[in-house]
């Protein structure tokens, strides 16, 4: 009879790839003016479009009516989405408020499908999801007032699939030390925080690495010429949550004090994909360390989380 310890098989639950926070499946340019967005988040089909003050609303493609989806053939109408299939019209709530063939919109009060709650932050278009998609159960870190002060604006790429994954494999991933020398070839110096759950709620540690130019090159030859330039830095990684992520890397004053933010962005598209983003933003500084942002966000989270 074989024992557990000798035996064979194995067996591991995935974690779930649905979790519940704040994701950002959209850049803020990615949601135009007069225009319907179609795309896949947490396994649904939604729609996302500009109401008429210009704020971005995500609401599910299938119409609450008989189902058509509204991002094929629908229009945006003075801010709100008007479905092909029977002329009605859906304002930023999800309400049905008129119908080209409709005499009184009163008749229409019953038809409404559930809005997204969404927050356009860092160039990013974020949208919650959670058991009560109109009730965020924590707010969303880098929409805290003062967050970016200091720093220039935010840019982001435009992200790249990862299939297949689970969210919770490339968010695990990147605060394992191992993967900065094996994927980045950094230079680990020293591990001055270990990885540990910090006070504010955030997994985080603190490193101090040397990066090589040209060193995660395709080509031999940049790879031996880039060894002849190196750049110490200081960098602070923190995993906000399931999919989102902060790092702070601090160049030394004779290389500029520049600081570099990077926020990454995982976001489940469906059971077995997902998406990954960065958004990125620069600023020079002679603060102490635990003057850095990361420490302001810290301390704004903490605020947050005694309010919650
Ligand atoms: S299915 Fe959309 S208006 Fe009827
Ligand atoms: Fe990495």
């Amino acid at each position: 009879m074989s024992t557990a310890l000798h035996s064979s098989k194995r067996f591991m639950r995935p974690p779930p790839q649905y979790a519940h926070d704040w994701f950002a499946p959209l850049r803020s340019c990615d949601v135009v003016a007069g225009k319907i967005t179609n795309f896949s988040f947490m396994g649904h089909e939604l729609i996302a479009f500009r109401d008429a003050a210009g704020k971005p609303v995500v609401l599910d493609a299938t119409c609450p009516h008989f189902g058509a989806h509204r991002g094929v053939g629908g229009r945006v109408v003075q801010g709100c989405v008007r479905c092909p299939f029977h002329g009605l019209y859906f304002d930023r709530g999800g309400q049905c408020i008129k119908g080209d063939f409709v005499a009184d919109p009163k008749n229409l009060r019953h038809v409404k499908s559930v809005p997204w709650t969404v927050h356009e932050a860092a160039t990013s278009i974020f949208i919650w999801h959670g058991p009560d998609r109109e009730r965020p159960a924590r707010p969303l870190r880098f929409a805290e007032p003062g967050f970016f002060d200091g720093w220039s604006p935010p840019v982001t790429n435009a992200g790249r699939r990862l299939a297949p994954t689970n969210l919770f494999f490339p968010t695990e991933n990147i605060i394992d030390v191992q993967h900065f020398y094996a994927v980045h070839h950094w230079g680990l110096d020293d591990i001055r925080q270990q990885p540990a759950e910090v006070a504010d709620g955030s997994f985080s540690a603190v490193m101090r690495m040397t990066w090589t130019a040209g060193a995660q090159s395709p080509s031999a030859l940049i790879r031996r010429l880039g060894r002849v330039y190196k750049s110490s830095f200081d960098f602070h990684i923190s995993i906000l949550g399931p999919g989102m992520a902060l790092s702070i890397s601090r160049l030394d004053p004779e290389q500029g004090s520049l600081e570099l933010m990077n926020i990454i962005l995982i976001t489940p598209l469906n059971p077995t994909d997902c998406q990954i983003r960065v958004v990125s933003a620069v600023k020079r500084s002679f603060a102490a360390w635990d003057q850095s942002p990361l420490a302001m966000a810290s301390t704004s989270l903490k605020k947050s989380s005694s309010r919650t």
